[in-house]
């Protein structure tokens, strides 16, 4: 377990929060990303003069020129993590250093400053220290941060901004999928595409979720909670879905998952849950697999448990897979694999467990 070095953010605190016993009616059933903490930490960014003043702020609404770059290119990316709330009362965090790289790498891939990791880190820290008090109780959720970055120049012209944003908000979380859905039932789509070889695919850009929301609003219209996509070329291979990656565990035990190659979001569940399967002596493969063959498998009874997994969704099983041709069944409740790759995952995320790969950081 280690902890962030800090750097010189000008903190403002906010004057007039709601009451403890507002906030604790508040945390008590929070949704998803409806219920948000008292702060946010913004640092600017000015070519020719770097990364600078760094705060901590009142959440409060944003500023922008209307012809601000992101508004008209979607020169944006964000990051999705958790603040977990141990046993003993430590704020945790789950691999940030990992939501910092691919960071980076998003905004490389986006022509956008280079944010240093340090920085990011520091910031998520020290969000979470001032709104430590926003972390629902483990039985109830977590607290979601959503690092994210925004072209901010006042320039029509097609071409990177000179002037970045870099913000943190938190909301409180439950369940990004009712609990009381079990299994949830997903809308294989065959119309449109989420990434294509070259494209932004593996980016975590907002432009991406845009691109994807014609497909969930045809998941929610066929009964679906979500959707998964397919490739770009052959609508052959399954890639991943709206929000998360997705996995299958075979009649013999293997753990099954596409592999990563620029189409597909390198997701930090999906390699801390494939380490913990080898932990756990799994074979792991990270291969492709065809939807018909999946629908074939399912049928047979090979394919013995599908979920998907990523930091809003965390381990969540797949019942049946729908399309325009009918519903394939996988299993009508969670599996055993399923359940038990969850319940390793959580007791480390929430200071339950051993930490045998150093993944926790200690929030202080
Ligand atoms: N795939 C997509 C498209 C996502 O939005 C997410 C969520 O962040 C994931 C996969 C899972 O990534 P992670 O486990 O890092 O949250
Ligand atoms: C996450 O799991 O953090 C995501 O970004 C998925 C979704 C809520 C956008």
């Amino acid at each position: 377990m280690s902890t962030t070095r800090e750097t010189a953010f000008t903190i403002t605190p906010k004057t007039d929060a709601i009451s403890a016993a507002e906030r604790a009616a508040l945390l008590a059933n929070p949704g998803f990303g409806r219920v948000f903490s008292d702060h946010m930490a913004v640092v600017t960014y000015t070519e020719g003069k770097g990364w600078h003043t760094p705060e901590i702020m009142p959440r409060q609404p944003l500023m922008l020129d209307p012809a601000a770059s992101v508004l008209h290119y979607a020169q944006e990316i964000f990051e999705g993590m958790k603040a977990y709330r141990a046993p003993n009362g430590d704020a945790l965090l789950f691999r940030p250093e990992a939501n910092a790289r691919r960071f980076r790498k998003s905004a490389e891939r986006m022509a956008m400053a280079q944010l240093p990791e340090e920085l990011f880190l520091d910031a998520v820290n020290q969000l979470v220290k001032l709104d430590a008090g926003w972390i629902p109780d483990p039985e109830v959720g977590t607290l979601y941060l959503r690092p994210f970055m925004i072209a901010t120049e006042t320039a029509l012209g097609v071409k990177p901004s000179a002037e970045y944003k870099f913000i943190v908000i938190a909301c409180a979380a439950g369940d990004y999928f009712s609990k009381d859905a079990g299994p949830v039932t997903v809308w294989v789509e065959e119309r449109t595409v989420r990434a294509s070889r070259g494209g932004t695919g593996e980016a975590k850009c907002g432009g991406n979720y845009a691109a994807s929301l014609t497909a969930q609003q045809e998941a929610k219209a066929n009964g679906c909670h979500q959707v998964l996509f397919l490739d770009a070329n052959e609508r052959k291979w399954i890639e991943e879905m709206g929000g998360m990656n997705v996995m299958a565990v075979m009649e013999d035990g293997t753990l099954k998952t596409p592999p990563l190659g620029g189409t597909i979001l390198p997701g930090i569940t999906r390699d801390s849950l494939l380490t913990l399967a080898r932990d756990k002596g799994m074979t792991v493969k990270e291969e492709p697999y065809a939807i018909e063959q999946l629908y074939a498998d399912a049928a047979s009874g090979r394919l013995r448990e599908l979920f998907a997994c990523g930091t809003a969704a965390v381990v969540t099983p797949i019942g049946t897979l729908k399309s325009a041709e009918g519903d394939h069944l996988i299993s009508g409740q969670t599996g055993e694999v399923t359940a038990s790759l969850r319940k390793t995952l959580c007791d480390i995320q929430f200071g339950r467990a051993e930490d045998p790969h150093g993944w926790m950081h200690r929030v202080g």
